[in-house]
């Protein structure tokens, strides 16, 4: 395998989050900045954020959208982001905002931190939960926060956790 950067070879999506670690307002204007500065077709920027950290009322609006197994672990998370996109064009804003998670993500990795993206959730419910005006289309939650131990984790969750990581291999990846 050709090397890569640590940052992207460090990331990975954890479902133990560290339920003591706080996510400090300088780390969470870092990981907002990241996503700002991401590329975006025209330059339209159509993504949208809210951030909750752990027990505050976004947070708690947030993780009620989540399903019920899901919420079970997120809910060490310092911190949820949700991940929403706005304007016409819903594919290309889609792949925008994909990419200011990803730029997130990579700044989140920097420093310390893991990111745990779900699109598994009641987007009507999110929505109507964070009084989104009907343009703002939410996508994703993005789960973040520091490691924690695997062995609190339910057994099966503790299988997948510590399991080996796979991709397809590159030469099944090309078209020609
Ligand atoms: C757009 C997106 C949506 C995802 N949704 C979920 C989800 O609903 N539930 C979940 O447990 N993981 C979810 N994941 C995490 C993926 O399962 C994970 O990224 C994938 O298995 C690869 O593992 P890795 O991130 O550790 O490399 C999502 C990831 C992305 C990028």
């Amino acid at each position: 395998m050709a090397d890569l950067t640590p940052l992207l070879a460090f990331r990975w999506s954890p479902r133990s989050f560290d339920p003591d670690a706080e996510l400090a307002g300088d780390e969470a204007s870092s990981l907002l900045e990241a996503a700002r500065w991401a590329p975006s077709a025209g330059n339209a920027q159509p993504w949208r954020f809210a951030l909750g950290h752990r027990q505050d009322e976004t947070w708690k609006r947030i993780l009620v959208s989540l399903a019920a197994g899901d919420q079970h672990w997120v809910r060490h998370a310092s911190a949820l982001v949700v991940g929403a996109h706005t304007g016409g064009d819903a594919e290309r804003a889609a792949y925008d905002l994909g990419q200011a998670i990803a730029h997130l993500t990579v700044q989140a990795t920097a420093l310390g931190l893991h990111v745990h993206q779900l699109t598994r959730f009641d987007r009507a419910g999110l929505a109507a939960e964070l009084d989104l005006s009907p343009e703002v289309r939410p996508v994703v939650v993005a789960a973040v926060g520091r490691l924690g131990d695997p062995l609190a984790l339910p057994e099966e969750l503790r299988r997948q956790e510590t399991g080996l990581r796979h991709r397809h291999p590159l030469p099944t990846l090309l078209l020609r």
